[in-house]
């Protein structure tokens, strides 16, 4: 089986290492190769070589998770509301894309704290409105969830977002300033903006002094492992889950769509925190 990445740059993406692990584990023969797309050369020149070269599937990262739709065969109804693919499926002679980093999220959250989304009416804020937001976003309407507000530096498209269909959904749409003095409403705090990311490790989003202990804390941040985010939520008492789970999840269900097998997690979430670490 022949798998891999396209993006740029993704000289340090940990993808090869964690679909390495699912290959062995799941006793597949194949390999997961980074293709990297540079912007000076041609997306679709390059696109069509990876498709002629006998890939059966492969993943895509930044900054091309938009820009491949139109050259997809189709979307999945998922990728389709998102508007961005993070994998791509050869299937009956077709291209079809999905996207697993929502859904991801959410089955990370679900084995860390597997009764938070027992109950429903729990109050959910995300801040940050890009790619990542949407997509978790749409994760948690499926899941069931019916409280799940946004804040974000541009309202506009944390509006974008709440416009979405979303029946028996409501959402708040709030400025950072707001969301930091009334985080002490939620029981789940999800922070997906770039903020905090190696190298700029200082940077925080908002201050976290209205925070309550039973809250859950969330960063999709992963370098570092220990956000600045989730340090300051850990003082203040909050439950927290680490980015790096989001990363492991969304890859489980990527490789499950190419090879319908589903690998546990089992370890590798330990030894992808030791790698990061
Ligand atoms: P991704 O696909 O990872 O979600 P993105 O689409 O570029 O990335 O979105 C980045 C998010 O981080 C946005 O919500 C952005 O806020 P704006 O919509 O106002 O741009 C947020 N973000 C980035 N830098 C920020 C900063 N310094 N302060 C606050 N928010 C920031």
């Amino acid at each position: 089986m022949k798998l891999g990445l396209i993006g740029f740059p993704i000289g340090h993406s940990l993808s090869p290492w964690i679909h390495g692990r699912f290959l062995e584990k799941s006793d597949i023969a194949g390999e997961y190769e980074s293709i990297q797309i540079s912007p000076e050369d041609s997306f679709e020149e390059e696109l069509e070589r990876i498709k002629t070269e006998g890939i059966n599937g492969f993943n895509v990262t930044v900054p091309y998770k938009t820009k491949i739709v139109p050259y997809l065969d189709g979307l999945d109804k998922n990728a389709a509301a998102i508007g961005a693919v993070n994998t791509v499926v050869y299937k009956d002679g077709q291209w079809i894309g999905y996207n697993t980093d929502g859904t991801g999220y959410v089955a990370a959250l679900n084995s860390k704290f597997p009764s938070f989304s027992k109950d429903k009416s729990r109050k959910v804020l995300i801040i940050g409105a890009g790619g990542a937001s949407r997509g978790i976003y749409y994760a948690l309407v499926a899941e069931g969830f019916t409280r799940i507000d946004i804040a974000n530096r541009t309202a506009e498209s944390a509006h974008a977002i709440a416009a979405v269909d979303r029946e028996g959904v409501q959402t708040d749409v709030l400025t950072l300033i707001e969301a930091e003095n009334n985080l002490g409403e939620y029981d789940l705090v999800i922070q997906t903006t770039s903020v905090g990311m190696k190298p700029n490790v200082e940077g925080k989003v908002m201050s976290l002094q209205s925070i309550e202990e039973g809250c859950i804390a969330s960063d999709i941040v992963y370098q570092p492992i220990q956000t600045a985010f989730l340090q300051e939520a850990q003082a203040k008492g909050a439950a927290i889950h680490y980015g790096h789970t989001m990363l492991l999840y969304q890859a489980q269900a990527a490789f499950e769509l190419w090879t319908n097998k589903k690998v546990p997690i089992g370890n590798m979430d330990q030894q992808l925190k030791n790698i990061l670490e």
